[in-house]
């Protein structure tokens, strides 16, 4: 590890962006011939045109390997420079090790620590978290966070309902120690009790059936009850940045929301008072990417020119757990 800032107040700034997308698409006339539905509905109640799907052998920590590239070229950092990788993810490579080990070695990141984070669709709003107290107590300087996901392998093609929804992809920042925050505030909740309305109930200790060849594992989600908590939570933890940051939400240049459904980003949007021309929007190409959302929407933001040095951005998501969470950020 990297000498610890030990003088004055540390805080984090976003170095570097990064993204990646794999190369196969998914239309919603793909999908009409998969189940019975169609692209109006799709459109209509989603807001989703398509989504990516990872090759056949292409694993989470690819995809999240190949954004964290892009990330550390944008921030000008070498892997020697990492003193943690924190990778969101609720689809990770295997079982162990964890996905944030499996890309460590891929860069030649050694001896730095590597955690995963496993927070369902707040994964990467979780692991950016933890990076920044990380960065904050002095105990890291440079930090990768990446949200990587391959969640078309956990879909159930025969479930409508839950099968035109999901996308794969993978995000990645560099987060460096700075004098100047950065980010200025996080805040994570989650709910365990709701766990039946979005889950996956095939694990390890509990569900796993090896003898069977599909082992079951796959999305269930009640989309309509999610979605009134998804709202409500996303309500508050705006308005819980902006009080404990003393704003208005007036002062927001950008919202990034995590990307579930459009018409639950409109809803924040509109709770926000903010214009949709202020909200990045990529759920209509990516669909719902889980813990790699709220980073490929950031990263395309950046580099497309919206997104401006000494801009305020609010990132939230809310997903599976539940889980939610904010992250007030001054790029
Ligand atoms: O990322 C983590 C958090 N996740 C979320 O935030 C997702 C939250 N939920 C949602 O985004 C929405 O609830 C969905 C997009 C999942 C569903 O939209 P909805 O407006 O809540 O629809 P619904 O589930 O109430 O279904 C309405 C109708 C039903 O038919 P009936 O019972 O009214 O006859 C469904 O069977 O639409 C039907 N339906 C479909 N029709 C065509 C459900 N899925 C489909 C489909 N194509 N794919």
């Amino acid at each position: 590890m990297s000498q610890p800032v030990t003088n004055g107040r540390i805080y984090s700034r976003i170095a570097g962006t990064g993204s990646y997308l794999p190369d196969k698409v998914l239309t919603n006339d793909d999908l009409c011939r998969i189940v019975e539905t169609s692209d109006e509905w799709i459109q209509t109640r989603t807001g989703i045109r398509e989504r990516h799907m990872a090759a056949e052998g292409q694993t989470s920590g690819d995809l999240g390997y190949r954004a964290a590239l892009r990330a550390m070229e944008a921030a000008g950092v070498t892997a020697a420079d990492l003193d943690m990788i924190v990778v969101g993810t609720t689809t990770p490579d295997i079982v162990f090790p964890s996905t944030s080990c499996l890309i460590q070695a891929r860069l030649g990141a050694e001896g730095c620590m590597a955690m995963d984070v496993n927070a369902a669709c707040s994964g990467f709003i979780y692991a950016l978290t933890v990076a920044d107290k990380f960065i904050r107590s002095g105990d890291a300087r440079t930090a990768l966070v990446i949200g990587t996901e391959t969640l078309t392998r956990i879909t159930d093609w025969t479930d409508r309902t839950t099968c035109v929804l999901f996308g794969d992809g993978a995000g990645a920042v560099v987060l460096k120690a700075d004098s100047q925050a950065g980010i200025l505030s996080t805040h994570l909740h989650a709910d365990g009790s709701k766990k039946e309305l979005l889950w996956n109930p095939v694990g390890v200790s509990a569900g796993f059936k090896p003898h069977q060849t599909n082992n079951g594992s796959r999305i269930l989600m009640k989309g309509g009850e999610v979605f009134k908590y998804a709202v409500k939570a996303l309500d508050a933890v705006v308005d819980e940045a902006l009080n404990a940051n003393q704003l208005d939400k007036h002062d927001l240049d950008w919202l990034v929301p995590h990307q579930a459904n459009l018409r639950i980003i409109e809803a924040t949007a509109k709770r926000l008072d903010m214009s949709m021309d202020q909200v990045v929007v990529t759920v209509d190409r990516h669909g719902n990417t889980s813990s790699a959302s709220v980073p490929m929407a950031l990263d395309e933001a950046v580099r497309d020119g919206r997104i401006q040095r000494g801009q305020l951005l609010l990132l939230e998501a809310f997903g599976g757990g539940f889980t939610w969470g904010s992250v007030l950020i001054r790029y």
